[in-house]
């Protein structure tokens, strides 16, 4: 793999260094966080976004509040209020405090969760790939690839690793409004890899799936239930709908960290953002001035629309009695 890897912690300088991709693909920049806060502004304004990652980020944010001497719990706080839908960043500020509670040491506890996130894409991409026939086309949504993660991404790791085992495969990327993750970031880092890769504008996915050019979807997850409901960008629910309709296999690709076995739909938050993110263009208005704009940033994926999960403990079933056997190998 070629190394593209969007969070590096500097031990010397207690620094966390982020890829910047709010100005990806046009320049690779980094963002430099030295406190807590600058964690929180880089996870809000999605200087790093894709829900391993941000779990990760907050693990850091909450060790920079250690290393600096801040209150612990409000920087907890936060950090836990920048970003509602995706569940990975409340399973690592918990991991965290716990550690802290228990008097280990946050910084150790945040590297641990950084190296394991390494692993575990590495282990969904090996055991995702055997899904993925040679000659295959396969659809992605948003940006589930290594800068969504720490390193080889979810959905794009069964991807990369169906690519470094010789399958000769090409990707459809969906453009992914309002945010472009699609267009700017999964075409970034597949380009960079040298994988086969196109964009397409959102509403092109149905036409290819109708013309017979589209084999297999995979997508990544902010949070799944015990269900097997999935939340994932908007647009998700929309493909997952048309998949079923052209009888598409669709694959979620998550971490066991993406899973939330506690909450109901009723508990899940739906992040709604700014509505100027639809409104502008490149800084150009393009919808009437006074007219409003929705702008949820995740939906919601019912299981009967899902044909498997890929997570690093193997392959299952969007069903309850499945996912939780999953959590007690
Ligand atoms: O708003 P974003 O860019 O943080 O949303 C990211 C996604 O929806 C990804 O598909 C998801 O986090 C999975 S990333 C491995």
């Amino acid at each position: 793999m070629k190394d593209l890897r969007p969070i590096i912690w500097d031990d010397d300088k207690k620094e966390l260094i982020l890829i910047d991709q709010r100005k990806l693909p046009n320049k690779l920049e980094y963002f430099i966080c030295k406190t807590y806060e600058d964690v929180a502004y880089a996870i809000k304004d999605m200087v790093v976004r894709g829900a391993p990652a941000i779990g990760i980020s907050g693990a850091y944010g909450l060790a920079l509040a250690e290393i600096k001497g801040d209150n612990i719990y409000k920087a907890y706080e936060v950090l836990k209020n920048t970003r509602p839908t995706a569940v990975n960043l409340f399973w690592a500020l918990d991991r965290c405090l716990n550690a802290y509670k228990e008097g280990k040491s946050i910084l150790d506890e945040a590297k641990k969760i950084h190296e394991e996130d390494i692993e575990t894409c590495k282990k969904i991409g090996m055991i995702g790939e055997k899904l993925i026939e040679d000659g295959d086309t396969i659809l992605t949504h948003c940006n589930a690839g290594a800068l969504a993660t720490s390193a080889y991404g979810t959905a794009l790791s069964v991807i990369r690793f169906a690519f470094y085992n010789g399958k000769n495969i090409r990707v459809i990327a969906d453009e992914t409004r309002p945010r472009l993750q699609g267009a700017k970031l999964t075409a970034f880092e597949l380009n960079y890899e040298g994988i086969p890769v196109k964009v397409i504008t959102d509403n092109t996915a149905g036409f290819l799936m109708q013309k017979g050019e589209v084999d297999k979807i995979i997508v990544g997850a902010d949070r799944i239930l015990a269900d097997g409901t999935v939340y994932n960008k908007i647009g998700t629910y929309s493909l997952a709908v048309l998949a079923k309709y052209h009888n598409i296999p669709f694959y979620v690709a998550a971490p066991l960290s993406t899973f939330d076995l506690k909450s109901k739909e009723e508990d899940v938050i739906i992040e709604e953002r700014d509505e100027k993110e639809v409104a502008y263009i490149d800084g150009v208005r393009i919808v009437p001035e006074g007219v409003g704009c929705y702008n949820y940033a995740f939906d919601k994926t019912p299981p009967n629309l899902i044909t498997a999960i890929i997570t690093e403990k193997g392959i299952v079933k969007p069903n309850k009695d499945e996912i939780l056997k999953l959590f007690n190998k």
